[in-house]
């Protein structure tokens, strides 16, 4: 439990003593880690510091954008914003197997920084936002055996473009690296926002990846996280809640929320014509660890604004149906 504006001081200082004027570029992801450390490594080194933040055309809403905002504008982290959506797409292009569209996904994720990366020629260090249970996890694997679903990282990127790690959130959790990052001026909404995977909707757009499915998936999550966003929370206790902070809304009081897109097509009515479109499941699980997770306990009231809005907003979506799974058996992702 330390003072916030003296661990800053004690980071930076670090930090600055670590690379003394050398360049350093952070791969961004949108994420709360990778966040944290540019702005705390941007607060240490300034222009030292180049961004390199990957759109793989699989961000959420506005995501890309929002990331741009946030650190150029707000900030004034110098940020390149690689489009690389075609690339990606194209690559996914008849890829319908959950781990083979992992692997690509972070195949060409590693391309494209490392393509950008070597550009930056006087660049001597590469800073990750690894986080404590991310050094513990990777120290434990092998003992666990069986991986589920490869995650993706950068792993390997330091050997081929022979860059030092700089990793200034390594003895941080989660909940420390939240305020730290509030503390150096991010958005609470950001910092306190559910975890996105890095292959973002490419496991959430079941089967093959497409990019008409993105922009129809976008568009229900965008609805669904706003309305949880805008719904009161009133019921007592959950599971999976910090019983010290009473969350004050239904974005708040679940862990993970998020639409999955299903690429079958299913009948439907609308004003006088026949309709034949694309499903939608909704995910809400409350966790501690994302170990184990339950179904969130939805206001039926929430379920139905958000599944009417989908269906009235979205052309091409007839259909929402909500995920009453639980982790284990299911996961939380659908892939
Ligand atoms: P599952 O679906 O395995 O997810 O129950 C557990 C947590 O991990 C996240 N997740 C990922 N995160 N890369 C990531 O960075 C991935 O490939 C990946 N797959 C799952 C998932 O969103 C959930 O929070």
């Amino acid at each position: 439990d330390w003072n916030m504006p003296d661990y800053i001081g004690e980071a930076v200082q670090k930090i600055r003593e670590q690379v003394g004027s050398d360049e350093v570029i952070l791969g961004l992801s949108g994420g709360v880690d990778s966040s944290v450390a540019a702005a705390l490594i941007h607060r240490a080194i300034g222009d030292q510091l180049t961004c390199v933040f990957v759109d793989h055309g699989l961000l959420r809403k506005d995501e890309g954008k929002m990331v741009m905002d946030m650190f150029s504008k707000n900030l004034g982290v110098k940020v390149l914003r690689i489009d690389a959506e075609d690339q990606f797409m194209g690559h996914l292009a008849g890829v319908t197997d959950p781990e083979q569209k992992r692997k690509i996904i972070g195949r060409e994720f590693v391309e494209v920084f490392q393509a950008e990366a070597k550009k930056l020629t006087n660049a001597k260090w590469l800073a990750q936002g690894t986080i404590y249970p991310d050094v513990i996890e990777s120290a434990g694997k092998g003992k666990k055996g069986q991986t589920i679903k490869s995650h993706h990282n950068v792993g390997g990127l330091p050997e081929t473009l022979n860059l030092k790690l700089l990793e200034p959130l390594r003895e941080l959790f989660k909940d420390e690296v939240r305020k730290l990052g509030v503390a150096l001026g991010l958005p609470h909404d950001m910092v306190y926002r559910h975890p996105f995977p890095g292959p973002g909707l490419g496991v959430r757009i079941l089967g093959e990846v497409k990019k008409e499915y993105a922009d129809l998936l976008r568009e229900a999550d965008a609805i669904f996280i706003e309305e949880l966003r805008n719904t009161p929370f009133e019921l007592p206790a959950v599971a999976g809640i910090d019983p010290g902070k009473a969350p004050v809304n239904w974005y708040e009081a679940t862990s993970q929320a998020f639409a999955v897109f299903l690429p079958v097509k299913s009948v439907g009515v609308m004003g006088d014509g026949r309709t034949y479109e694309y499903v939608v499941a909704l995910r809400a699980v409350q966790t501690l660890d994302f170990m184990t997770a339950q179904w969130a306990h939805l206001p039926h009231s929430l379920l139905g604004k958000v599944s009417n809005r989908i269906i009235n907003e979205v052309r091409g979506l007839n259909r929402v149906v909500y995920d009453i799974s639980g982790k284990p058996p299911a996961t939380i992702e659908w892939e």
